[in-house]
């Protein structure tokens, strides 16, 4: 039997309260209300699982004690002979990360006419991109602006965004799209031709473009073919371990680990552009995740020993809906789509506590709230809440639910749940990292001449909470922009003649000076689930 009686009673009441509640969508907190709400529920208030941090630049700051060890890890290099001499890629862009923003990166790098290699840990496309589901917003219709995107994300953001980042990304976004259309991405649109955009939390207009609930599948497949098309060259299993340097102390390369092999080989650049994506399965505070197998934050701990900025690495986006319940599906994402097209988070008794399009802290955090209150719903793997799923098709007719979540809907037919007649019971999974390397504009980093990142590596964009589809329309609009950048900086600079990894001895010293213990290898690359608590 998948559901408890406990269960089954509390789903009842839900099925009971639901005609009453159609309609009846609960008001938006206040910003007082929000503000305690946090400080009071949110994860990224928990201080013991903060740490401050005692070598790099950003000594003294707090971050997450998971990715603290990791920025302070012992790199794969020490005590290794590398041998720097023999080259293996030469270009003019190094691409580290085959997701979305590398794939962007790299096809933009490549139309201006570079030589380009892309390095990536597992195959191309095996990122958190391909796992995006609920869309990308832009501001293409008449009755919005990129200014109100820019407003809607600013304050979403608590205003701690970067405003020459977020002005690009919302200024850029509706090129974006055209991009990605007329390379074949096929969103939603209606019988003439229009592009379906929906809401999602904390946007005043509806300008979430889709595709169904693939969107991150379908962008990441035509991407995929586009790099593929250009015969850019795309070296798979391969993963950068630390950042080379050329002797003005400007990147220059990365060293390289063959994953199959063993084999460490070097790459030699003019520009390098790090696009590694997130953190997800460091599993901070042992929340589970949506996140792809690599997000292992690797590209934090490589830009930091070469001496870059981290902005807001201690804010961390925990997805209102991950799953709860049943454990096979446990932290996979339940898009906000599901909210955005009617559905409710409602409690044990049936009550619809909260507004369901709150921005996405806030949500997380109101749920944490009302399972403390012993308002969740008791399940084999902690407390939950439901996300009334069946009012979709309530509201929008028979069909619309299979029409606009299909693979949703065969993710819970496979566990034996139909969504469209049940509801489902969702908890906060770990998502997104807010934060990341900080970039000007040109998505170069602040301090470290001709190394770029893009995408969820990169800090500034979304301040300190992003709102949901931000983060597509960040991969391909600052993914575009650096491979742009680094390409046209490829072209004004000579290919660099010696390579070092002083950087890395140096942090090492450092490291020693401050007493600090190695406690990890570093980047990490795969996750390590020996040591993550089992249920
Ligand atoms: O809920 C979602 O579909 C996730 C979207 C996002 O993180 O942008």
């Amino acid at each position: 039997m998948l559901y408890t009686d406990e269960m089954l009673n509390s789903m009842k009441k839900v099925e009971l309260s639901r005609e009453s509640r159609i309609g009846q969508v609960p008001r938006r907190m206040t910003a007082e209300e929000k503000d305690i709400l946090l400080a009071e529920n949110h994860p990224d208030y928990i201080k013991s699982a903060f740490t401050t941090l005692s070598v790099g630049a950003n000594k003294g700051q707090k971050v997450p004690c998971a990715l603290a060890d990791l920025l302070q890890g012992k790199s794969r290099i020490l005590g290794k002979k590398i041998d720097l001499k023999t080259i293996k890629y030469e270009s003019d862009v190094l691409i580290i990360g085959g997701g979305g923003s590398g794939a962007s990166a790299a096809l933009e790098a490549y139309n201006a006419g570079c030589k380009v290699v892309m390095v990536t840990k597992l195959r191309i496309g095996d990122a958190n991109t391909m796992m995006a589901e609920g869309g990308i917003q832009a501001a293409d219709k008449e009755n919005d602006s990129p200014a109100t995107h820019y407003l809607d994300a600013f304050g979403g953001g608590h205003f701690t965004n970067k405003p020459e980042l977020l002005k690009k990304l919302v200024y850029k976004a509706p090129e974006a799209i055209k991009w990605l259309n007329d390379m074949g991405v096929m969103f939603d649109k209606d019988e003439n031709g229009v592009m379906a955009t929906t809401p999602g939390g904390g946007t005043s207009r509806n300008r979430m473009h889709a595709c169904a609930d693939y969107s991150g599948a379908e962008i990441m497949r035509v991407l995929r073919d586009e790099v593929w098309n250009d015969n850019i060259e795309v070296v798979e299993f391969t993963s950068a371990i630390e950042i080379l340097k050329d002797d003005y102390g400007n990147a220059a390369g990365a060293i390289l680990l063959n994953m199959e092999t063993g084999e460490v080989s070097i790459a030699k650049a003019k520009t390098v552009v790090i696009c590694t994506g997130g953190a997800g399965r460091l599993h901070y505070q042992d929340f589970p995740t949506s996140n792809h197998y690599g997000a292992t934050a690797d590209g934090l701990v490589l830009a930091y020993r070469a001496g870059a900025v981290l902005r807001d690495a201690d804010s961390i986006q925990y997805h209102p809906t991950g799953v709860a319940y049943p454990a096979q599906m446990r932290g996979a994402l339940v898009t906000e789509k599901v909210r955005s097209i009617g559905a409710m988070l409602v409690n044990v008794n049936g009550e619809a506590f909260m507004n369901p399009l709150e921005c996405r802290d806030v949500t997380a955090s109101s749920i944490i709230r009302e399972c403390r209150r012993g308002n969740g719903v008791k399940t084999p793997l902690g407390d939950a809440i439901w996300l009334d799923s069946p009012m979709i098709d309530m509201i929008h007719g028979e069909g619309y639910l299979e029409k606009k979540l299909p693979g949703m809907l065969r993710m819970y037919q496979k566990m034996g749940i139909d969504m469209r007649k049940e509801p489902i019971l969702i908890y906060p999974t770990l998502h997104y990292q807010n934060g990341g390397v900080d970039v000007n504009a040109d998505s170069m980093t602040t301090t470290v001449n001709n190394l770029y990142v893009a995408g969820e590596a990169a800090g500034g964009v979304h301040g300190r909470n992003r709102l949901m589809g931000n983060s597509l329309l960040d991969v391909i609009v600052f993914g575009r922009n650096a491979g742009q950048y680094a390409a046209a900086r490829a072209k004004e600079i000579p290919m660099p003649k010696k390579l070092n990894f002083n950087h890395v001895k140096e942090f090492d010293k450092e490291i020693k000076a401050a007493g600090v213990e190695y406690k990890e290898l570093s980047p990490k690359l795969l996750p390590n689930y020996n040591t993550i608590k089992t249920l």
